[in-house]
């Protein structure tokens, strides 16, 4: 079972979209197993986005994510990377197809709604940034017998 590290960036709480995004990952059928509302620092959206140190958008990245009050989640099933990213849609909302969360509700590449965990080795890195480990749950839903 994969897990994932999904944030809900500061634009989707500023427009009251948390619960659809939220929502529209457990509806596929992803499980919640962590969950907690805070406000990103300099210092750990650095770390977050150390992969794109350097390049032109970094700064205005990290002064977006720090802006105000992000929600981290973890999520977990089979696949659930994958299955998040295509949920997701295309980083730029603007060629991300109609059905996915940023083609749906998004429109600006600078304010894309959701970041989702890019592969199981940056999944595992994220995780540990955001939670301890006796913040990710373990427990099992009635569900979870019908599909392992
Ligand atoms: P995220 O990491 O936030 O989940 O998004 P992603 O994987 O779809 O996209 P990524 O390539 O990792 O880029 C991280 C964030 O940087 C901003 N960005 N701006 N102006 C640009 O060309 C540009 N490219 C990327 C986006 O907000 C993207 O989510
Ligand atoms: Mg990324």
């Amino acid at each position: 079972m994969d897990k994932s590290l999904v944030l809900i960036k500061p634009d989707a709480i500023q427009r009251g979209l948390a619960g659809e995004i939220i929502s529209r990952l457990e509806n596929r059928g992803l499980k919640l197993v962590a969950m907690k509302m805070i406000q990103m620092d300099v210092a750990l959206a650095q770390k977050h986005y150390a992969i794109h140190k350097g390049k032109a958008f970094f700064e205005e990245l990290v002064n977006f994510i720090t802006s105000s009050p992000i929600i981290a989640v973890v999520l977990q099933g089979e696949n659930a990377i994958q299955i998040i990213r295509k949920t997701m849609g295309d980083t730029d909302p603007a060629k991300a197809l109609p059905g996915t969360i940023r083609g749906d509700l998004g429109i600006d590449i600078g304010y894309n709604l959701i970041h989702g965990s890019d592969s199981q080795a940056n999944a595992v890195k994220e995780i540990d940034l955001f939670f301890s480990a006796d913040e990710i749950h373990d427990y099992c839903k009635d569900v979870d017998k019908w599909i392992s």
